[in-house]
């Protein structure tokens, strides 16, 4: 979606933005190749391999500057660099990227035997292995229903604990079959498109990773920080790629654009800040055949007020 990510951000030549979630660049070159010679691009990523990829590409631009950094700490990096307040655009496509997920050592995939990791930081202590190892059974059944939507999410705990009693789950292959024996299979014509939809596991991969990673709670406090860096007229850009991460961005967006309390948040008086912009969009056909992994992915866009 990097031509209506371009569009929703409208980069002015000498424009500030900051890219969250640098992945391999490709949003932050396409909006290199847009801006001048003062315009500049902050990216940052909590994954050191993605990082590594930015910084090589900083060294041939000095317009880009990369940071490793969580997008919970975005404020702490706009300010860091001198921009807070002054911000024309801020991106955050969510989840994990292609890379993470192609490569097998990182555990991110059920569709690639590797170690059941899944930090998208590897400075973080716990992986998905580790967790799955001492978590209780109930705890496993709340984090699948919570964060995968999963509804046998009690079936495949016990499963999970049972297999855990004759030998520890190291591997995202162990974990796969655990899952495939705990759930009732579907029947051939009701089944999904894509391999990675039908797969019976995709949901509980979803929910460790979102639980380990603390997906939702990142992104709740970059939505917020976000209006903060932004100047008066600059753009919040999100990519959700499920309906958790979409739900979250949208109730923020809807609630920071109407008058009155936030969700929980008491703050009587309060002026709405930021405007909606056009309808949530979804890539277009060609753009999911050559990528099928687009298929889920919804693009929100608001605008700080004056
Ligand atoms: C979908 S990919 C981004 C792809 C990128 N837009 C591109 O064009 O290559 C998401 C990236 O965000 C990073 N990420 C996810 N959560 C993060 C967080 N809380 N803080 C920083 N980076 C994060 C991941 O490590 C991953 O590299």
């Amino acid at each position: 979606m990097v031509d209506s990510v371009l569009k929703a951000l409208r980069p002015e030549a000498d424009g500030v933005f900051i890219d969250c979630t640098f992945g391999r660049g490709g949003h932050a070159r396409a909006l290199l190749s847009v801006l001048g010679p003062a315009g500049r691009v902050i990216a940052l990523d909590r994954d050191a391999a993605a990082v590594a990829a930015g910084r090589e590409l900083a060294a041939t631009d000095p317009r880009l500057r990369v940071e490793r950094a969580r997008f919970s700490s975005l404020e702490a990096v706009a300010s860091e660099h001198e921009v807070s307040g002054r911000v024309n655009g801020v991106l955050l496509d969510l989840g994990v990227s292609s890379p993470q997920l192609e490569d097998a050592s990182r555990g991110f995939s059920f569709l690639r035997d590797g170690p059941l990791d899944m930090r998208m930081d590897t400075e973080n202590e716990v992986t998905a292995a580790m967790w799955l190892g001492r978590a209780g059974a109930e705890e496993i059944a709340s984090v699948l229903f919570r964060f995968g939507e999963e509804r046998f999410s009690r079936r495949i705990a016990r499963a999970i604990c049972n297999a855990r009693r004759d030998a520890p789950i190291r591997t995202t292959r162990q974990l796969a079959e655990i899952v495939e024996r705990a759930v009732p299979r579907v029947p051939r014509h009701r089944r999904k498109k894509t391999l990675a939809e039908r797969h019976p596991a995709t949901r509980t991969f979803q929910a460790i990773r979102i639980f380990i990673n603390r997906e939702l709670e990142e992104l709740e406090t970059a939505l917020v920080q976000s209006v903060n860096v932004l100047k008066p007229g600059g753009r919040l850009v999100t990519i959700s790629f499920h309906s958790l991460e979409d739900r979250k961005v949208k109730r923020f967006m809807r609630s920071m654009s109407r008058p009155g309390p936030l969700d929980g948040i008491a703050t009587s008086g309060r002026q709405p800040v930021l405007g909606i912009v056009g309808r949530p969009a979804r890539p277009d056909e060609e753009e999911v055949r050559s990528n099928p992994r687009a298929r889920s992915a919804v693009m929100r866009v608001a605008e700080k007020r004056s």
